[in-house]
């Protein structure tokens, strides 16, 4: 596999990247046709989980996919549906020499099936991870048969979330905020508690220009019923009924301590603004702790980053 594979493939997983949380259930997938070291198509699968990423890079590529090398960064699929042809007999119909994928299919309807169909397939085992990722919410669901589970929180330096008043609008800056937004924009599903639903009405859409469209379904966890235009979700293990593979807890206390609880929070979005605020609302509840020693070991930084004056932190929980 050479250098020139692995820089190819970048490509693929970026593009991969646009669909996130847009093509519900299906996993978002990049794909790149390179022929003599010149990209004659792209494509990333589109709202809804159709057209594939294949199709949309082959219908770009045109006679020039003949002979060329596709990357993709999952496995093509081999199986038909209703909606459309199997890309494993898209690429081999179009002529493409070789075909280059990060990670094989978890899906039984095509796991290795795609890439023995091709002939001319090969895997790239060293973005098999990266590629992982973007598909985190895809391969939950198939793995824990539930979507991926982000959690965030905006807090003081001293761990508030809101004045004991119970206003919150704004702890963190512009930037953080509309870093916020793009995170709406690539999840299927955003759930607040009811606490923050009657305290901020909150919209949660997405307000970054060009991405309104993008805006995710909204849900409200809460014993009783939701109002009209959100979902009910009457506790946090009841994610694993909605068709999203990507889901966003953007708190209060309450939600957020109910979800940890659960251990269903696979990734924490700390957005820590340098104020102090003395007397406030802290960021969670009772998180179901009985030892200090339980609490570490279970998260790992991931990343770590100045938006504006605030900072941003990103953890994944640590699974075995
Ligand atoms: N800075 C931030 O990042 C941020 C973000 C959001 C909110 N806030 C602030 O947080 C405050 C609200 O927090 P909060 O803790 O009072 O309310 P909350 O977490 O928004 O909502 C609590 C409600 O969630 C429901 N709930 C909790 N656990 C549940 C479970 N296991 N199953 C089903 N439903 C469950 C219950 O609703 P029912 O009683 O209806 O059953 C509970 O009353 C507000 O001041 C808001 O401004 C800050």
């Amino acid at each position: 596999m050479s250098a020139d594979d692995a820089r190819w493939m970048g490509a693929a997983l970026t593009l991969a990247g646009r669909g996130r949380g847009q093509t519900d259930p299906n996993p978002s997938v990049g794909c790149v046709i390179v022929r003599d070291g010149r990209v004659v198509g792209r494509g990333w699968t589109q709202p809804g989980g159709r057209p594939h990423a294949e199709a949309m890079a082959l219908i770009e590529a045109g006679a020039a996919a003949k002979g060329a090398t596709a990357y993709v960064t999952l496995e093509p699929c081999a199986h038909v549906s209703p909606r459309g042809p199997a890309c494993a007999d898209l690429l081999g119909a179009a002529g493409i020499g070789r075909v280059v994928i990060a990670h094989i299919d978890p899906d039984p309807r095509t796991h290795g099936q795609g890439a023995a169909r091709l002939g001319n397939a090969v895997f790239l085992d060293g973005r098999a991870a990266e590629a992982a990722h973007t598909m985190e919410g895809f391969f939950s669901r198939l793995a824990r048969g539930r979507p991926h589970v982000t959690l965030k929180l905006a807090t003081s330096l001293d761990g508030g979330i809101a004045l004991t008043s119970g206003e919150s609008q704004w702890i963190t800056g512009p930037r953080a905020r509309a870093h916020g937004h793009l995170e709406r924009a690539r999840t299927g599903l955003i759930v607040v508690g009811r606490g923050t639903l009657e305290a901020d009405a909150p919209r949660l859409d997405v307000r970054l220009p060009g991405l309104e469209a993008r805006s995710p379904l909204r849900a409200v966890l809460t014993r009783g019923a939701a109002p009209d235009g959100w979902l009910t979700l009457p506790s946090p293990g009841a994610i694993a009924r909605a068709a999203v593979d990507h889901v966003l807890v953007e708190g209060g206390a309450g939600a957020a301590s109910a979800f940890l609880s659960a251990d269903l929070v696979d990734r924490l979005l700390l957005y820590r603004a340098p104020i102090l605020i003395g007397a406030a609302r802290p960021a969670l509840g009772d998180i179901g702790l009985d030892h200090l020693a339980d609490a570490h070991g279970r998260w790992r930084l991931a990343d770590s980053r100045l938006l504006g004056s605030d900072r941003l932190d990103v953890y994944e929980r640590v699974r075995d």
